[in-house]
């Protein structure tokens, strides 16, 4: 039977042998997927010796994306501008091509919720790993305009200058938002995760505002809450980008697409 591997460390809490395994069943496609923790520093022996055993396709999750990113013979576009791979697949001549599906992960789950991003005014908050990742995706959809707002703003506008070529985008510091409308606003931060809130202008959130947060949890995040308290339109939170990307993933490596929506469903009522 065919095998695939989520690589990550920790890796007891992802979701993604679940998330293929029910892909696998809903395409019937013969195939198992594991998860595997390398300890810091054994990535790319791990990742050799599963290629070597026949392995046909791997995730990468925290923190070996650009370990995984170095190990590949050869490199989608949008992972080369991500600088970082989650997606590793072994081609016929023996090749291993990486990919980043995150992005596309996210604007596929943007989509399907009906949020319009073509001629749309977008606000990225944050300017790491996740942020680069998601930019070349969104400014293929051609909104009219993608500010990335962040903390440091320096870093900021190094990723606008490393995108100007590929669309619109401009880096702006988060203080001289308070005038400015968008129509949807993505959280990158990792701020959440203590709790914390990036420094945004209230007088952002409008009724006509979309808001996404690239985190979930099972009580709305505190962003999201934020967002919604402020009166936003609408909060969505990375659940979807999750399965997103690993649909895109799955395609990569079996060349069908499988339905998000399903394993969505399942995945939050696990939450729950
Ligand atoms: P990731 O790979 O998840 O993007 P990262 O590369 O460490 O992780 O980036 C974390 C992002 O969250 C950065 O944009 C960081 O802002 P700085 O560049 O100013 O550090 C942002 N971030 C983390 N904690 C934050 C906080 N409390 N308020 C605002 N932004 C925060």
């Amino acid at each position: 039977m065919d095998q695939y591997l989520v690589f990550g460390n920790p890796i007891a809490q992802s979701k993604s042998p679940f998330i293929h395994t029910l892909f696998a069943r809903q395409t019937a496609q013969q195939m198992e997927y594991k998860a595997q923790q390398p300890e810091l520093g054994q990535f790319q022996s791990q990742v050799a010796a599963f290629f070597q055993a026949g392995g046909r396709g791997c995730n990468i999750t925290a923190p070996f994306k650009e370990e995984a990113y170095q190990f590949a013979n050869q490199l989608t576009e949008r992972a080369k501008l991500a600088g970082a791979v989650n997606t590793l697949k072994k081609l016929d001549d023996g090749v291993i091509l990486g990919d980043n599906t995150d992005g596309e992960g996210l604007v596929q789950d943007l989509l399907q919720h009906q949020v319009a991003l073509a001629g749309k005014r977008i606000l990225l908050v944050g300017a790491g790993g996740a942020a680069r990742g998601v930019i070349l995706p969104l400014l293929a959809q051609q909104p009219s305009e993608l500010v990335i707002t962040n903390r440091t703003v320096t870093k900021a506008q190094q990723l606008a200058e490393l995108f100007a070529t590929y669309g619109n985008i401009h880096a702006a510091p988060m203080t001289t938002l308070a005038d400015q409308a968008f129509d949807v606003i993505i959280n990158s931060t990792s701020a959440g995760l203590s709790g914390q809130l990036p420094a945004l202008p209230a007088s952002l959130i409008q009724p006509h505002t979309t808001c996404y947060d690239m985190v979930y949890s099972a009580q709305t995040t505190a962003f999201n809450q934020w967002a919604k308290d402020l009166g936003a339109k609408c909060v969505l939170d990375g659940l979807g980008m999750l399965v997103g990307q690993a649909a895109e993933s799955f395609m990569l490596w079996r060349g069908i697409r499988p339905s998000a929506k399903q394993v969505q469903r399942e995945l939050r009522m696990q939450l729950l």
